[in-house]
């Protein structure tokens, strides 16, 4: 079903949350709004689901306009971050309550919630209460729950935020499998990059109630349109140089750095003052232009290590590195940035 947000907008009482937002969700998609505490990204789940009633433009599902229909008319399933089970009821129970409410008979509850139990592979436990189940097992049968009524639109709201790390790694796979099984059309409302690239089609960055871009992960990590959304992805963060285009080069006179920059950023540039971005995988020990610092921070995660190098003028640059490392806190090291892999932003964060 595809999702057609036409200048939404939002407010509670004179504060405007939400300001003409466009959005076009594709049949099948499954999609990532992210973004940081407070930017709009349960406000705009909200609308999609008819919790919220809008203050302009329309929503439509497939050709529909459902912006009057009520919640319960608009056929979507939802899970939020608290599942909200019915702790008196069973699994079994749980799961097919939308379907009691709809007055389908017995039988026919039976065989639907036996079906979906074992398509997010819990048949085993569907006689007991959710007290008695994990929380890993509580969140699939929120899932159960919500696509039991087959609904045409599948809405998360961070479904992963109260499981722990290797929980949260499963259910990540498994939301993502059950997706693709029905080819429900998803959104997926989270914080978490990590989550957001490895579950989504296509990630919505959102900042202050609006989209500042949307495309596919692996795109938005290359191309990003500015300097809040490549901080926002990537993990560690890109580190950021301030400097200067001079003759097609970005040259930082303190540092004595000197890069290369392509013909298309310098042409209509020179002189301007820019930021580089530069992500640790492109700062590394013995290629590219190299740049001297000091190591002051170390951080082994097991397979790789995490290195911060302080520059002679205390800016910050991150290099992380597969292979064991010699380097210890204090090294004076000469590392080397891909000048193939910078990223130019001016110095409002704009992409150049
Ligand atoms: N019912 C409400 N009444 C008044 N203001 C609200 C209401 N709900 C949300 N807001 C405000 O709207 C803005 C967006 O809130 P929203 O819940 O959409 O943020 P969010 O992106 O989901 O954040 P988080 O990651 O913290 O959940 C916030 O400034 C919030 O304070
Ligand atoms: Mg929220």
């Amino acid at each position: 079903m595809r999702i057609l947000l036409d200048k939404f907008t939002k407010k509670f009482g004179n504060l405007t949350v939400i300001d003409e937002m466009d959005l076009e969700i594709h049949d099948g998609e499954m999609i990532a709004l992210l973004g940081g505490s407070g930017c709009g990204k349960s406000t705009t789940l909200f609308a999609i689901c008819g919790i919220h009633k809008v203050n302009g433009g329309r929503i439509l599902f497939g050709d529909k306009d459902v912006t009057n229909v009520t919640s319960q008319e608009r056929n979507v399933g939802v899970v939020f971050q608290s599942f909200a089970l019915y702790p008196h009821m069973s699994v079994e129970q749980n799961i097919g309550f939308p379907l009691k409410l709809r007055k389908e008979s017995q039988s026919e509850i039976k065989r639907k919630v036996d079906e979906i139990a074992e398509m997010v592979h819990i048949e085993n436990l569907l006689q007991r209460r959710p007290g008695e189940l994990s929380g890993g097992q509580q969140q699939r049968v929120a899932l159960a729950r919500a696509l039991i009524r087959r609904p045409d639109v599948l809405l998360l709201d961070e479904p992963l935020a109260n499981l722990d790390a290797t929980l949260r790694l499963e259910m990540r796979s498994e939301i993502r499998r059950i997706q693709r099984e029905t080819g429900i059309t998803a959104v997926l409302v989270t914080h978490d990059q990590t989550e957001a690239m490895s579950m989504c089609d296509r990630i919505a960055i959102m900042d202050a109630g609006k989209i500042v871009q949307i495309t596919e992960p692996k795109d938005m990590y290359d191309n990003p349109v500015s300097d809040f959304v490549a901080g926002f992805l990537g993990s560690p963060p890109i580190a950021f140089l301030s400097g200067q285009i001079k003759d097609g080069n970005f040259i930082e006179p303190s540092t004595k750095t000197k890069i290369p920059l392509s013909g298309n950023i310098t042409k209509n540039h020179n002189g301007r003052n820019v930021r580089i971005g530069v992500r640790p995988e492109f700062f590394q020990p013995g290629s590219g232009i190299t740049i001297g610092g000091k190591v002051t921070f170390i951080e082994s995660q097991g397979r790789e290590t995490l290195f911060n190098v302080t520059l002679s003028n205390g800016t910050i640059l991150r290099s992380i590195q597969g292979k064991r490392s010699e380097s210890k806190i204090g090294d004076q090291v000469e590392w080397g940035i891909d000048a193939q892999k910078i990223l130019v932003f001016d110095e409002d964060g704009a992409r150049l």
